[in-house]
């Protein structure tokens, strides 16, 4: 099926490599395991908001922005590559981060944020949590910077769950799928993370549109609701499938949200978690998250040891990135003292 080529900025480094992971298969006995590699997008460390904001910052380029303002928890990682974005076409950055999963603002920078203020991001702090509503702080820190001359564009809270970013991700698992079928392999499952839900949608998007039966399991990561989860992912699909010019549409039966894994919050590690961000650093040398990928490692991992796949099926794991914010963890991976 032919699907509209839409423009893109051109900074991320595409296609990301697709790697089997035989050490890990090995440690758990059961399908087959690759890794898409969309930590590796190419710019600030990487992620899958690089995938998404090189189709999204077209619109800062037709608007000549010379200032893009956007907002997230302190730990964001869509907020750190949206600066690397700005910095890489000229323009420069203003955040406006919500403390979300800390109790207080932080008083060293580590990890994300770190990189924001090295990157020369201006950096408002706020204590809100990560599903409350900033827009009217970004409302007014965008007329400081027009009433300074300044041609700022927003980027709200919805920007990253919009259908620009779902078919970012319909290219993305275009991309993963041929990558597969080059190695001979025809993908059974794919492994997300579901945060807003977006990437996910993209990933159902794009198996529609190729006629691929590849279930999408979503990992809630405990951001939203499974309800809302289910309801971004309906519609931003239904917008990213009318600008790819696809009959293609995401049914809700088509739509896996596991809650199981989700812990008591976003942002707060569980057991599983990171026991599945150490399994996959000494068996694939394969750096995860504590916050998205380890959650979502965790879930595929669980449900592998279930038994809930054969071993001549398939199953990928994308790595959505977010790596930075392990450091903002790091007294979770101390070794035993004493
Ligand atoms: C590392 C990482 N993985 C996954 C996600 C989730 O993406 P989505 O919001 O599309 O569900 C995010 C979103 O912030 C992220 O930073």
């Amino acid at each position: 099926m032919q699907i509209r080529q839409l423009e893109r900025v051109g900074i991320g480094v595409f296609p990301t490599p697709f790697e089997p992971m035989p050490r890990l298969q090995t440690e758990l006995g059961g399908p087959k395991l690759f890794v898409k590699r969309d930590d590796m997008t190419g710019v600030a460390l990487g992620g899958n908001k690089v995938r998404q904001l090189d189709y999204i910052l077209v619109e800062a380029r037709k608007k000549r922005a010379d200032y893009v303002i956007t907002t997230c928890g302190v730990q964001s990682n869509w907020s750190r590559q949206t600066v690397a974005l700005a910095t890489k076409m000229g323009m420069k950055a203003m955040l406006v981060l919500r403390t979300a999963q800390f109790k207080s603002k932080p008083s060293v920078y580590d990890g994300n944020i770190l990189l924001d203020h090295i990157m020369g991001a201006k950096v408002r702090v706020i204590k809100m949590r990560i599903n409350e509503d900033p827009t009217p702080i970004l409302e007014e820190e965008a007329d400081k910077l027009r009433r300074k001359g300044h041609r700022p564009l927003v980027l709200g809270p919805a920007a990253s769950v919009s259908p620009m970013a779902t078919a970012a991700y319909a290219y993305g698992f275009i991309e993963m799928a041929g990558q597969a079928k080059a190695m001979g392999v025809t993908l059974d499952a794919v492994f997300v993370a579901a945060g807003a839900g977006p990437t996910q949608a993209g990933l159902i998007l794009g198996a529609k549109v190729l006629g691929m039966k590849t279930r999408i399991f979503g990992i809630n990561v405990g951001a939203y609701s499974a309800e809302r989860l289910n309801e971004v992912i309906l519609r931003s699909s239904e917008g990213a499938a009318k600008m790819l010019g696809t009959d293609a549409r995401v049914k809700k039966s088509d739509i896996i949200v596991n809650g199981d894994y989700a812990g008591e919050d976003y942002g707060i590690t569980t057991e599983e978690s990171n026991e599945a961000l150490r399994l996959v650093a000494r068996t694939e040398a394969l750096i995860i998250d504590p916050v998205y990928t380890s959650k979502t490692m965790a879930g595929m991992i669980g449900m592998i040891r279930k038994g809930e796949f054969r071993n001549d099926q398939n199953v990928c794991f994308l790595h959505t990135g977010g790596v930075p914010a392990l450091f903002a963890y790091k007294d979770q991976f101390q070794p035993k003292r004493g």
